[in-house]
């Protein structure tokens, strides 16, 4: 399939100063966009200047959230070549969404080359600050026009582009996250491990309570025993307790993410010991009590690796590593970010150059 190239007639101003970029609030001049029906497939592949779309009230995806996105990043190296990291990684997870959500399947190849030829056109919004990036989220939804609760005959992909800074206004400083037993994110048998946005609303509700407390964000227990952890919503969850690094077991409630697994492939490549496994809350909690070495990191695309300071859980607030940046967690976030920004070799294979 040709994808088709439409250019803006005018082209917005870039930001001035790229250190206050904060996340996704800034958009580009273009977007990717691809429809589906029974008949063509998928079809209609088009570059075309960035802007609203128009929808009927009664289109499915705004009804029952019949929608996948993913989130990935393209980066400017020091040379000023652009590069993604693992893509392909998306696009395949992108697909186990589309399977649990009854979307139809994409082409991974073409979405890629399809997206690589959004960011050559797009290259000089990529920006160079320290810590910054072009955040990539393509997204799928359900744009049958009715009712009746059943999965949509059509759909539309696009790709929107935003220049981005640090995703918690932290930056880099720890965050302080909040452990509930009150909430639930996904249990067995549902869709947690899709990256749907039925997951993220059922995160808000809690998540406006931890805001309220001070907190940054939720960490998720099970939702059967509440007593094991399973993520954090915007990023997955690491626990380095003397020395070995645990994350929870992919379960089918926790989102599989890219980074997540890069942290695995990278401990295992270093010979650090690291068990996917279940590990509770109170496993943690009687850790850092008992003066073993904690520390806790979260792992995302747009959080990257986030130190976690304090977490409150059952109405303690618990310092994590007298609340520093824990060595091994310093080592993962200079690792990644020094293979995310060329500076370093790429060892596993996971750079794709645009
Ligand atoms: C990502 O890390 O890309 C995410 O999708 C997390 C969040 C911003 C929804």
């Amino acid at each position: 399939m040709e994808v088709t190239v439409k250019k803006a007639d005018t082209l917005k101003t870039k930001p001035a100063d790229q250190s206050k970029l904060g996340f996704g609030q800034i958009f580009t001049d273009h977007m990717f966009n691809m429809d589906y029906n029974p008949e063509k497939g998928w079809h209609n592949a088009r570059i075309e200047p960035y802007g609203p779309i128009q929808m009927d009230p009664a289109t499915m995806v705004l009804h029952y959230g019949q929608a996948i996105f993913e989130g990935m990043k393209a980066y400017r190296t020091e040379k000023g070549d652009i590069q993604l990291f693992r893509p392909r990684e998306n696009f395949h997870r992108a697909n186990a969404s589309n399977r649990m959500l009854c979307i139809p399947q994409m082409d991974e190849g073409f979405v890629l080359d399809a997206l690589k030829e959004l960011l050559r056109l797009e290259k000089d919004w990529i920006p160079s600050a320290p810590g910054t990036s072009l955040y990539i989220r393509p997204t799928i939804i359900a744009t049958d026009v009715f009712l009746g609760v059943r999965a949509s005959d059509t759909y539309r992909f696009f790709i929107i582009l935003s220049p981005v800074g640090a995703y918690y206004p932290e930056g880099f400083n720890p965050v302080k996250i909040w452990v509930t037993k009150r909430h639930v994110r996904a249990v067995r048998g549902g869709i947690g491990e899709a990256k749907t946005p039925g997951n993220y609303a059922a995160s808000l509700y809690a998540g406006e309570k931890a805001h309220e407390e001070g907190f940054t964000q939720v960490l998720w227990l099970d939702g059967v025993e509440q007593k094991y952890v399973e993520e954090v919503g915007s990023m997955n969850i690491f626990f380095a307790i003397d020395g070995e690094l645990i994350t929870p077991v992919l379960n089918g409630s926790i989102l599989p993410g890219v980074t997540r697994d890069s942290v695995i492939a990278l401990a295992r490549l270093w010979n650090i010991p690291c068990a996917e496994r279940r590990i509770s809350i109170d496993e943690v909690v009687e850790a850092q009590k008992a003066g073993k070495n904690v520390e806790i990191f979260g792992s995302g695309t747009a959080a990257v690796i986030s130190p976690v300071g304090t977490i409150r859980y059952n109405d303690e607030d618990i310092s994590i590593g007298n609340n520093d940046v824990g060595p091994l967690t310093l080592k993962f976030y200079n690792a990644l970010t020094d293979i995310q920004y060329g500076r370093a070799e790429d060892p596993l294979g996971w750079i794709e150059k645009v």
